[in-house]
């Protein structure tokens, strides 16, 4: 069993060594691993302008993107790769609201500029490296 002061020593011991670790972790995160995983160097005027666009009007009101925001309307984080420029273009230009699906997206009308900026925006985050977020629905669910 241990004395009381090498118990003492065991906990400083610890605590001191794993949050160096913690706080080395932390800061390799924030450093290097984060700004590489992102992108950072890929974000240019237009994904700042759209990522604008997406909090000007409210986007993740109804949409969730990296996991963020609302359940009523698709995860929008691979939304890019997934329905591509053109498909997002359209719903994003329409003047009908946009509802194939039953539910309907705001008819925001935007002008083709701010809708490539929206576009810039979306494959940005399309090209992060989540770690395989989001995950492939359970096909036993399908
Ligand atoms: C009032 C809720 C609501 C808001 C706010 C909203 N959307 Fe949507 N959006 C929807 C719904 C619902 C759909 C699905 C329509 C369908 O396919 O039937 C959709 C579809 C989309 C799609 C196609 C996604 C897919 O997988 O088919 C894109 C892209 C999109 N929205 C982008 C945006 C952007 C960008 C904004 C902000 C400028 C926004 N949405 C704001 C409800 C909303």
């Amino acid at each position: 069993m241990l004395s009381k002061k090498q118990a003492k020593a065991f906990f400083l011991g610890g605590t001191i060594l794993f949050s160096m670790i913690f706080l080395g972790l932390s800061f390799e995160s924030v450093t290097i691993s984060m700004p590489e995983k992102t992108n950072a160097d890929q974000i240019t005027d237009a994904v700042v302008r759209g990522k604008v666009i997406w909090e000007s009007n409210n986007c993740m009101g109804c949409h969730t993107i990296l996991g963020e925001g609302a359940y009523y309307a698709p995860e929008l984080t691979r939304v890019y790769s997934r329905k591509g420029e053109s498909y997002i273009k359209t719903v994003l230009m329409a003047e009908q609201p946009w509802a194939p699906r039953g539910r309907k997206m705001v008819a925001y009308n935007l002008s083709e500029e701010d809708a490539n900026d929206v576009v810039a925006f979306f494959q940005w985050i399309d090209g992060m490296d989540l770690n395989g977020f989001p995950p492939e629905p359970d096909p036993s669910l399908k």
